[in-house]
C-alpha cells in the first residue's frame, strides 16, 4: 500500500493504494467518480474513459499507481453548463450512463486537438467508444455542434 497523489476535477486527493489496484477502482471507490462505468473491464468498450493530463485514458487497463501527480477529468466533474454535455443534450445524443460519460469525455479530446473536425475524423475519434445500440448518429451531430459553439474544457 503506498500514498497517490491526485487531482480529480480540480480537486487534490490523497489516497492509499495497492499496487495491483486499478484506476477505475480506485477513482470509484476512494474518489467517489461513479461517471466512471466499467463496461468490458478488459480494454474494449470505452465506458471507463478519463481524461488523464488532457489524454483519453482506459481507466480498466491503467494501474493507478501508473498515475501519481496526474490531473484527471471524470464525466461528473464537468461543468453544469458544459458546451459538449449541451450539445449531446440539444441533439438527444442519450444513451446509457454507461456509454455517454466516455462518449462525452473522447469529444472533449478530439476537440482540445482538432477544433473543427469533420465527419470522418468524429468517426475515427469516437472508434473506441463502441456501443451502436442507441444513438450514435445523434452523437456524431453532438460532436458536431459542439464544436461549432467552440467546445473547450
Ligand atoms: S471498461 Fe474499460 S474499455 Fe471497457
Ligand atoms: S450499452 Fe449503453 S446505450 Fe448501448
Amino acid at each position: 500500500m503506498r500514498m497517490l497523489n491526485l487531482t480529480v476535477n480540480g480537486r487534490v486527493h490523497d489516497v492509499p493504494v495497492d499496487d495491483n489496484e486499478l484506476l477505475l477502482d480506485v477513482l470509484r471507490t476512494k474518489v467517489g467518480c461513479t461517471s466512471v462505468r466499467e463496461g468490458c473491464g478488459v480494454g474494449a468498450c470505452g465506458a471507463c474513459t478519463v481524461l488523464v493530463d488532457g489524454r483519453s485514458v482506459s481507466s480498466c487497463l491503467a494501474l493507478a499507481v501508473r498515475h501519481d501527480g496526474a490531473e484527471i477529468v471524470t464525466a461528473d466533474g464537468l461543468p453544469g453548463d458544459d458546451a459538449v454535455v449541451e450539445a449531446f443534450v440539444e441533439c438527444g445524443a442519450m444513451q446509457c450512463g454507461y456509454c455517454i460519460p466516455g462518449f462525452v469525455l473522447m469529444t472533449h479530446e478530439l476537440l482540445a486537438e482538432n477544433p473543427q473536425p469533420d465527419a470522418e475524423q468524429i468517426a475515427a475519434h469516437l472508434e473506441g467508444n463502441i456501443c451502436r445500440c442507441g444513438t450514435y448518429p445523434e452523437i456524431c451531430a453532438a460532436v458536431t455542434s459542439a464544436a461549432a459553439r467552440g467546445a473547450r474544457l
